[in-house]
């Protein structure tokens, strides 16, 4: 539970990484062979360019090596520049507010979308988001998405004093793309980096407790700072590939 009043210990509550394996009560302990890892991604690509795009490349090289790593991988993309999502309007609002059995047709037509989206959301057990910088922050098409899936008792709740996540995927990464160089942590344009901060504190704030990031800084520098940059984000992914092989 996240207290509304404390939301500085939130993300420390939450980034704590457990993982626990428990036989069910009753049940005989079977020796397990050759466990075959199963997995349903959710790809959620948000660069408005469709060739060229730095942050789709990452987000191709994660799924072909996930594709060897992972025999049973299921991959479902939301591609947000070719489909883009609807704003939410006052109607999606009110109905977000409204208990289920209370909603007129009006509501539950303007609330459709968001269901429809948050449906594929909770199918999901990873996460990939793929997400370029624009204008110090996300795209528009991703928070048009954000907006939609967001939710009051579907995606997380609140009891009056604390938010809980709801969203079921356990972990999530993010790919990302800056024009220019500097906004890691530590480095001089680290405050104007909005991006990771954001989607850092969101999918924790949605019950998300392992998200991994992997940038490529400066796609807008000469050819060769581009491609060592790539390279580097590219190891850096088959790091995270190497925890299911
Ligand atoms: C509308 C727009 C705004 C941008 N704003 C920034 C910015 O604030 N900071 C930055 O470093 N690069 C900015 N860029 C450059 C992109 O982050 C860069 O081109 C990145 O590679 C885009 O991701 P993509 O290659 O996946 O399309 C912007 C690009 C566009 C199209």
């Amino acid at each position: 539970m996240i207290h509304a009043s404390n939301f500085a210990s939130f993300a420390q509550e939450l980034s704590i990484k457990a993982c626990f394996f428990a036989p069910a009560a009753g049940c005989n302990l079977l020796p397990i062979v050759n466990p075959r890892p199963t997995m349903k991604l959710l790809r959620i690509d948000a660069s408005a360019r469709l060739d060229g795009s730095h942050s789709r490349d990452l987000g191709d090289h994660f799924c072909a090596a996930l594709r060897d790593a992972v025999p049973n991988l299921d991959i479902t993309v939301r591609d947000l520049a070719t489909k883009p999502t609807e704003l939410i309007q006052d109607t999606t609002i009110v109905g977000f507010y409204t208990p289920g059995d209370e909603m007129t047709s009006a509501m539950r037509q303007a609330t459709a979308l968001s269901d429809q989206l948050i449906d594929e959301l909770q199918a999901a057990d990873t996460l990939l988001l793929t997400v370029p910088m624009y204008n110090f922050s996300i795209p528009a098409a991703l928070k048009a998405w954000i907006d939609q899936v967001v939710r009051i008792n579907h995606t997380f709740s609140y009891n009056g004093t604390a938010f809980t996540g709801l969203v079921k995927a356990r972990q999530a990464y993010v790919v990302c793309a800056y024009g220019a160089a500097g906004y890691a942590p530590g480095e001089g344009f680290e405050a104007a980096n909005f991006l990771q901060p954001y989607m850092q504190f969101l999918l924790q704030f949605l019950g998300i407790d392992s998200i991994d990031f992997a940038a490529v800084q400066a796609t807008t520098a000469d050819e060769q700072t581009v491609a060592t940059n790539t390279t580097t984000a590219k190891a850096q992914i088959d790091q995270w590939v190497m925890r299911y092989a």
